[in-house]
């Protein structure tokens, strides 16, 4: 593949992060945000914000991308998560589909009315099923779940204590509920162990919820769950884990590391998400308890106020779900594992190094901010889709990419998701180095 030179990029667009404009300055609250517009367009404009972009296919392996300026290029797809491949199975098309012509395109009420329909009551019960817990609610994304699962359970005299790369969801969940969030470091039982013993010895009397998640979608590494769960115990807490990242598509039976960990039906909350794995928007939260869940129906404001999942979406899930607890999902988690492994010692043979375990999500290690999006720049060049990260979704100097890999990614786009990496790092290099010449020659002149 040839590459053509790029036009220079900006300093401005290798400087700065996203947190820089979460206080924003000014009275008028519109006006403000055009600082940080400034500030995206000038990436924008130098290729250098790889974000906002729109396939012209869904997530196939290999699709065309138009960025937010209007260019299409084509590439291997490493940046959907449909971890199974489950989006584009006949089976599940037909049956959203069928459900359409049933029940009609729409819900068309909360969960707490008449929103569900038979087949959603049918779903909760095979969701709690499959992780072996007595009751399973549903909501409308997994975004809703995590926040409503910890909105509608903690009031403000209570705690939280929770990892401190927790998703998003859980941490505005958590900021909603109360102001005595106590983050502890990154799977360190010790850590939760001190700030548990801390907040008992003050406030006897509060609820405490411990807040983790089975695959971090980062990282990609996993927390000691019966660890945490023994120490919640303890500590007459609550233990809620969210598995959106490996419930349906790891393990052998499917059901994350909550089952690898024999787990089943042992954690007190359980929160998923079926955008990942069961082809379709979704959450849900199981508990062993049947009051917790109609709590959570008439309590969790993302659940309470909030449209039911849609008879299309829930035919959707019911399908993948059919699928993943079959022989058919059991191969294609094998395939899955294939694609990961494979890709994962590739990316090392060309000497990247890649995090944590192995996953759906291979993330592999960049460090400095302006070399990432140096090498982000070019990768729709060389023909590679992925997703940069950058702070503060990580810490400063921990930006990378994250290749998210499919069951039906073959082996030939797994060697050119690994070569294109490569390559685009190779141009980012040297064009960062071209541009350092260039501005000492600027102010030796
Ligand atoms: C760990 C985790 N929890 C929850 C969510 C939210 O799920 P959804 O996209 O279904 O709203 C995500 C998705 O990005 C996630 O990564």
């Amino acid at each position: 593949m040839t590459f053509r030179t790029l036009p220079a990029v900006p300093q401005a667009a290798l400087e700065g992060s996203m947190r820089d404009f979460r206080v924003m300055e000014g009275i008028d609250l519109l006006e403000r945000c055009e600082h940080f517009f400034a500030w995206q367009d000038v990436r924008r404009q130098s290729g250098t914000w790889p974000f906002s972009r729109s396939t012209e296919t869904g997530p196939a392996s290999t699709c065309g991308v138009r960025d937010d300026t209007g260019t299409l290029t084509e590439g291997v797809n490493f940046a959907s998560q449909d971890y199974l491949s489950l989006s584009s199975h006949p089976a599940v098309a037909a049956a959203a589909k069928q459900a359409i012509d049933v029940f009609g395109v729409h819900s068309a009420g909360s969960p707490a009315l008449v929103g569900n329909t038979s087949t959603s009551v049918v779903l909760e019960r095979r969701i709690a099923d499959f992780l072996k817990m007595e009751e399973a609610i549903l909501f409308p994304t997994g975004w809703a779940a995590g926040f409503g699962v910890i909105k509608g359970l903690v009031r403000s005299e209570d705690f939280i204590v929770m990892d401190a790369l927790s998703h998003a969801s859980l941490q505005t969940g958590a900021y909603a509920a109360t102001r005595n969030i106590s983050l502890f470091r990154h799977n360190d039982l010790e850590n939760c162990r001190d700030r548990l013993v801390r907040i008992r010895n003050r406030s006897p009397k509060c609820g405490i919820m411990i807040v983790t998640e089975g695959l971090f979608s980062m990282d990609s590494d996993t927390p000691d769950i019966e660890g945490l769960q023994a120490l919640a115990k303890e500590f007459d807490a609550t233990l809620m884990v969210d598995v959106a990242h490996d419930f349906g598509c790891l393990g052998e039976d499917g059901t994350g590391h909550i089952g690898i960990q024999d787990m089943l039906g042992k954690v007190d909350l359980v929160m998923g998400s079926f955008s990942k794995t069961f082809g379709s928007n979704g959450g849900f939260v199981a508990t062993n308890s049947r009051a917790v869940k109609e709590y959570l129906r008439f309590y969790s404001p993302s659940c309470t106020f909030s449209n039911a999942l849609s008879p299309a979406q829930i035919a959707t899930v019911t399908a993948a779900l059919d699928i993943i607890q079959s022989d058919e999902g059991a191969e294609l988690r094998r395939k899955l594992m294939t694609n990961i492994l494979s890709l994962r010692s590739q990316l090392s043979d060309l000497g990247f190094e890649t995090y944590g375990e192995p996953s759906a999500i291979v993330s592999v290690k960049m460090g400095d901010e302006a070399l990432a999006r140096m090498t982000a720049r070019a990768l729709p060049h060389v023909g590679l889709v992925a997703n940069l990260v950058e702070f503060p979704a990580v810490a400063k100097g921990s930006a990378r990419f994250r290749l998210q890999v499919m069951a039906n990614h073959t082996p030939e786009e797994i060697q050119a998701a690994a070569r294109r990496v490569h390559q685009a790092y190779l141009i980012a290099r040297r064009e960062l180095e071209t541009n350092e010449a260039a501005d000492e020659k600027r102010l030796s002149a």
